[in-house]
């Protein structure tokens, strides 16, 4: 078996994740090495490719997918990948009544609604380009908007969903279509920081602890996969969520492309991921 698992450049050994599933993998007896997606390789010879730390791809959205579409065997499916690496592929989930962030696309202006807001562009990894901003700091709000649509990226602007600071956002991790294990990322947006750079490579920002899930949140995320377009056979998925202000949980980001899976948090899931990759290579 000759299994690629996709990183980036600044990464080429790949995430603690393809760490971890390189080991389980070999333990399986399944030969997997990380490749930078973008390096001039013969993807060819390889039985199957699973994207996994690919975070660079935000100013090249279009030929990170046509990449992923150009692979003889990838995972995620390249279908899935063009669908999920743009945020808008929330207006399907709430569209198919999935409670998700309330969020405005391409407003003309910053809103009056919200006290405190995030502004956010649609393709993004790594909180890049993303800010919280409040009262007093409408015409830094303003610029940023303003740069991300004169930069010709789709603009989102949320509440912030002040539960982020004390409850966090929770990511629960499905393998196979199972769900696996939950992690707990701490708030990252600080306030009156303006637009901060990505969080890769931060280890002070978003720290993540394990978690458990509660029956609401399995309930959202069940939800959120049932209404991916061609959904049903997906090697992984991470689903992202945030209380709202009545509590119960929203739908942040459903994350079917790169996402940290956080195995190291969870003992045993490196070894379900490696089994799941090894039954799709046979
Ligand atoms: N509406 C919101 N309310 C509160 N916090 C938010 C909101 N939107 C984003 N954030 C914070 O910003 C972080 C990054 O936002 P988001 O997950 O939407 O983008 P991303 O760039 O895809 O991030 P990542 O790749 O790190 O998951 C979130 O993990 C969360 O801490
Ligand atoms: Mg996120």
């Amino acid at each position: 078996m000759n299994i690629a698992l996709a990183t980036f450049s600044l990464l080429p050994d790949g995430s603690d994740d393809v760490q971890d599933l390189i080991g389980a993998l070999a333990a399986e007896g399944a030969a997997a090495e990380p490749v930078v997606w973008d390096a001039d390789v013969d993807w060819s010879r390889r039985d199957l490719v699973v994207i996994c730390s690919t975070w660079d791809y935000t100013a090249r959205r279009d030929e990170f997918a046509a990449w992923a579409e150009s692979l003889p065997r990838v995972l995620n499916s390249a279908a899935i990948v063009r669908w999920n690496t743009d945020k808008r592929y929330l207006r399907d989930l709430a569209d198919a009544g999935v409670p998700v962030v309330p969020t405005l696309w391409d407003p003309d202006d910053i809103p009056s609604q919200w006290p405190e807001y995030v502004i956010k562009p649609a393709v993004s990894v790594g909180a890049g380009d993303t800010a919280r901003w409040g009262p007093g700091e409408e015409d830094a709000a303003r610029a940023h908007l303003r740069s991300l649509r004169e930069a010709g990226r789709t603009a989102m602007v949320q509440p912030y969903l002040s539960a982020v600071d004390t409850a966090g956002e929770t990511a629960l991790v499905f393998l196979d279509g199972e769900y696996s294990h939950a992690g707990r990322k701490a708030q990252i947006l600080t306030a009156g920081a303006g637009v901060q750079g990505s969080v890769w490579g931060d280890p002070t920002r978003g720290k993540v602890t394990a978690s458990t899930a509660t029956e609401a949140e399995l309930e959202l995320a069940a939800r959120a996969l049932a209404a991916v377009p061609h959904g049903d056979d997906l090697l992984y998925a991470r689903v992202d969520m945030i209380p709202g202000p009545d509590g119960a949980p929203m739908l942040i980001e459903l994350e079917l492309t790169e996402p940290a899976l956080y195995l190291r948090h969870a003992p045993g899931s490196a070894e379900r991921l490696a089994k799941a990759i090894i039954s799709r290579v046979r």
